[in-house]
């Protein structure tokens, strides 16, 4: 292996963003460990199916796949459309224990990132909400939580207000204890296969009124960079941060009226 050459896992890598993040790790020339519940042809230099949605499925993968990694990729996530427990498993749980078995299997310098989503926004008013959902570490207290939402509360947002916050707290004592920094990127609407579910889930008037405003939905190709700069050295001091990519569509909703010119 040339001594540049990053060891990098990207769970979620057989469609769409997480395609995307492969195939740029691949053509870089890095170690690609592609993670995915089907079987992918995404370019890599090894593929590992894992159903996310079980906690022993993962133990077994972090225990096949070793130490001395540089990243972790966590992009995998399913819509609103599927059943609740497995949004909360994949978006949220699943990426908990993915993160939590990577730390000490990534190399001092290394990096997390995870990709929550701009639905996310008003996970700061969600604090108290969302601490039983916080404090679970196992499916059998995630669904117990799930239990006690109304019927139609939205998952797919608060697996993602889950996400962001937990990377928050957990950043600091990552940073201070391996040297690995964790944070969020937050897509807005983008083309993939998922965004058909989306237009289910959230309502197509609302996704064509978000395009309306920025002019396009992303596509893969404006995510990955913030990824892959993110889990570069070059973002060495940038810890427990969430960064929004969508041409600016959420920016002025927390700061009040747009200016206009
Ligand atoms: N596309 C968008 O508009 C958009 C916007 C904001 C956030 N996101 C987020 O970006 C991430 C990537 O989504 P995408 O747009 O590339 O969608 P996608 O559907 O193309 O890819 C999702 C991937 O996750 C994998 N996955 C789902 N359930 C799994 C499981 N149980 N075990 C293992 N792998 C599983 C799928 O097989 C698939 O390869 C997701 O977390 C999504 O929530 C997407």
């Amino acid at each position: 292996m040339p001594p540049e050459q990053r060891k990098i896992v990207v769970v979620g890598a057989g469609s769409g963003i997480g395609a995307a993040t492969a195939a740029h790790y691949h053509r870089a020339g890095d170690f690609i460990l592609a993670v995915d519940l089907r079987p992918g042809d995404t370019p890599a230099s090894r593929h590992e199916q894992c159903d996310l949605r079980d906690a022993a499925a993962i133990d077994e993968l972090l225990k096949r796949i070793g130490s001395d990694w540089d990243v972790l990729a966590y992009v995998a996530g399913v819509p609103g459309t599927a059943p609740a427990y497995d949004v909360l498993a994949v978006n949220y749980l699943g990426m908990r224990l993915m993160t939590e078995g990577m730390l000490p299997r990534l190399r001092e310098g290394g990096s997390i990132v995870t990709v929550a989503s701009v639905a996310a926004l008003g996970w700061d008013q969600r604090l108290e909400a969302l601490s039983g959902l916080l404090d679970a570490t196992d499916i059998e207290t995630v669904r117990r939580w799930q239990d006690t939402q109304d019927p139609n509360y939205p998952v797919y947002s608060t697996s993602k207000q889950a996400s962001i916050i937990y990377a928050k707290r957990l950043a600091p004592a990552a940073l201070q204890k391996y040297g690995v920094r964790i944070n969020t990127v937050s897509p807005g609407p983008t083309e993939t296969p998922i965004l058909a579910d989306f237009e289910t889930s959230m309502g197509k008037d609302v996704l064509d009124m978000v395009k309306a405003t920025v002019g396009r939905h992303a596509s893969v190709d404006d995510i990955v960079p913030v990824i892959a700069f993110l889990a570069s050295p070059a973002a060495r001091w940038i810890n427990g941060q969430d960064v929004h990519v969508d041409g600016g569509f959420v920016a002025p909703m927390s700061a009040g009226a747009p200016i206009r010119l």
